[in-house]
């Protein structure tokens, strides 16, 4: 893909919040020889940053640069920081990266009041700890204003050269976000699980984080392979019935409740895969279970 050299315009940037994240993220643009304005809602947390301009209000950040990065704890926050402005068309043709956590509801309204002043905001997530901040294994995903984005893609490489922008509503990357963790958290209650078992049973537990590590690839493999079935929505060539796995969800109640381990997790799913093949999907592949979760997908 082309990437547009960064003129003298694209090097300069503000940074609004100066937590753990702003502060590296300010310093990092320092470094990399851009002009960076920083403010923080408290004063006072500019030392040890150096070779930056310390904006008193956030309007004069804004103000300072046509790349303005927002992260702070929360959008409540931002809403209130862009609330404040004396005036919204201070926003116009700026751009707005907005890194802070949140929910697709909050991007969304975000995005309509800094477009409604003119401005293109884009929202991100940034994949990793203020540490591993710089580094070129570091991703963020992004969604919101794809103009925008392409002109900015040169100033987002200094945090992390994994870049993936997924189109033009800004919600879409904390649907990301949401999503992505979802499945994190839900394959980690299942390691812990396994891991509680595991060890009942006498498994060293070194040997466990071994063969997960060893059968991992595999499993991410099946994934992929699960949500492509889902997204074609043809369930029909299941070589992984709901019904097969039936069996092997009863068998991990019932290992469960002998060794008198509560059960609530391995109950979650035998009743979510038994539900799907009362409703007429026992031959389906197991991506059909989402047809239980929302009917209508
Ligand atoms: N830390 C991580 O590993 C990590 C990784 C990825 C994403 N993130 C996300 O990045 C964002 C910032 O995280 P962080 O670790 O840098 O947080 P942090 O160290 O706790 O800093 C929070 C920042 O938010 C500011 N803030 C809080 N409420 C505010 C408000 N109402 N108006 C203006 N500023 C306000 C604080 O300002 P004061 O100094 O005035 O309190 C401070 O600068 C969060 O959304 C977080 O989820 C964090």
């Amino acid at each position: 893909m082309n990437v547009p050299m960064a003129n003298q315009n694209n090097r300069k940037i503000s940074i609004l919040g100066l937590g753990q994240m702003g502060r590296k993220l300010a310093q990092l643009y320092a470094d990399a020889g851009y002009e960076v304005t920083v403010w923080n809602r408290t004063p006072g947390k500019t030392n040890k940053l150096s070779k930056v301009q310390v904006a008193d209000t956030a309007e004069h950040a804004l103000l300072a640069s046509p790349l303005s990065v927002v992260i702070i704890a929360n959008n409540a926050g931002v809403n209130e920081l862009i609330g404040g402005l004396s005036d919204r068309q201070i926003l116009k043709d700026k751009t707005l990266i907005n890194f802070t956590t949140g929910s697709p509801a909050e991007a969304d309204a975000l995005e309509k009041s800094v477009t409604e002043a003119g401005g293109a905001y884009i929202h991100g997530s940034i994949q990793a700890s203020p540490d591993q901040l710089g580094a070129e294994s570091v991703a963020i995903v992004s969604s919101g204003n794809t103009t925008a984005f392409d002109q900015y893609r040169e100033a987002l490489t200094v945090i992390g050269t994994k870049l993936r922008h997924l189109g033009d509503k800004a919600s879409v990357c904390l649907a990301m976000d949401i999503a992505t963790t979802t499945w994190m958290y839900g394959a980690f209650v299942g390691l812990i699980y396994g891991a509680t078992f595991a060890r009942q049973h006498g498994l060293d537990l070194k040997d466990y984080a071994a063969i997960i590590g060893d059968i991992a690839p595999d499993y991410t493999d099946f994934f992929k392979l699960e949500v492509g079935i889902m997204d074609r929505g043809n369930f029909q060539d299941a070589q992984n019935p709901v019904s097969l796995h039936i069996p092997i969800a009863k068998r991990m109640v019932e290992a469960f409740k002998e060794a008198n381990i509560q059960q609530d997790f391995s109950n979650i799913v035998l009743d979510i895969f038994s539900k799907t093949e009362q409703k007429g999907h026992g031959a389906e592949s197991l991506a059909a279970i989402s047809k239980i979760i929302a009917p209508q997908s």
